[in-house]
């Protein structure tokens, strides 16, 4: 099989970190970070497409910053959803792939189940709402593409709740957590590597399973027992459990958001570990 060119958006994110370090395997990839491809631009989004050629996109970049999207809809709303439109459109010119992340905060979290690819989607925040009208825009486009869905990824890079966890710990006695939200934390290299997995199949294999799946790990944790599994259940910090009520943030979020894996074990073969594997081998990593 010849290598294919690969376009990796977002490179210096967390999962694009992840996966500039692992694509290389799989083809020639054309990393490119903020610096080198603004998302926020259509026009230079769709020249870049047409000038790396790709068989296969990883769209990995997005706007994330899920409180302050509240507050800068129109850019969460490009980033997220007009530029996977133009990858889209511009991948499907090209006969390419399309592997695009989205998110658990599609859903309301009301449920109390599991959430399947097919239930109802129905976002609380802008943000939620943003990468919505992106899987809209990609399913509406006719490119063949994996949708992954994932929740709460962290790693040792960017921002996420490892690391505002250890950062305030190192400042603090005691953090106050909320534990009535639930969900699935993920390590970015977990993703990454799955994803990895999937790109090795190639693009022809990939697109006749075109659609979307839940891409996380197991189990089901609160923020309150993400934050006690970091500090391995130590005494210090002392870490309390708090409501949603008493952490108020511009964005509403799930109350419970936990993603059903089973069709994407089943198309693919990859199961991925429990939430507190995956946080054991991060800190090993570290
Ligand atoms: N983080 C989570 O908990 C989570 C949960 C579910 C799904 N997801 C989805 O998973 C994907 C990857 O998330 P992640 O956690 O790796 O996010 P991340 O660490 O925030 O990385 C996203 C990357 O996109 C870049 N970016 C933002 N705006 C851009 C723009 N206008 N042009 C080009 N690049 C831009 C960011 O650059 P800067 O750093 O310069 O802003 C960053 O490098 C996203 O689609 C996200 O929606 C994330």
């Amino acid at each position: 099989m010849k290598r294919p060119v690969i376009l990796l958006t977002g490179a210096a994110g967390q999962l694009g970190f992840e996966l500039a370090r692992l694509l290389p395997a799989h083809g020639e990839v054309q990393a490119l970070d903020r610096a080198a491809l603004d998302l926020a631009d259509a026009d230079a989004v769709a020249a870049a497409v047409r000038r790396i050629e790709p068989q296969i996109i990883v769209n990995a970049a997005g706007y994330t910053a899920v409180d302050r999207a509240e507050s800068e809809p129109a850019l969460a709303d490009a980033v997220n959803a007009r530029a996977p439109a133009v990858l889209a459109a511009e991948a499907k010119r090209l006969d390419a792939l399309l592997i695009h992340y989205s998110t658990d905060y599609v859903f309301d979290g009301m449920s109390g189940q599991p959430y399947r690819e097919q239930d109802p989607m129905h976002p609380l925040n802008v943000y939620g709402s943003s990468k919505l009208a992106g899987e809209r825009a990609i399913a509406a486009s006719g490119v063949a593409h994996l949708i992954l869905r994932t929740s709460w990824i962290y790693g040792w890079r960017g921002q996420n709740f490892l690391l505002t966890m250890r950062r305030l710990a190192a400042t603090r006695d005691e953090l106050r957590v909320v534990a009535d939200q639930f969900g699935v934390p993920n390590w970015s290299r977990v993703l990454a590597e799955a994803t990895a997995g999937l790109v090795a199949r190639g693009a022809a294999a990939l697109a006749a399973k075109s659609g979307v799946y839940h891409l996380s790990g197991r189990g089901r944790a609160s923020w309150f027992d993400f934050a006690r599994a970091i500090f391995d259940d130590a005494d210090r910090p002392r870490v309390v459990p708090i409501t949603t009520a008493e952490y108020p943030t511009p964005a509403r979020r799930p109350a419970s958001a936990v993603l059903a894996t089973a069709k994407f074990e089943e198309a693919f073969g990859i199961v991925l570990p429990d939430w507190r594997e995956m946080l054991a081998a991060c800190k090993a990593a570290a």
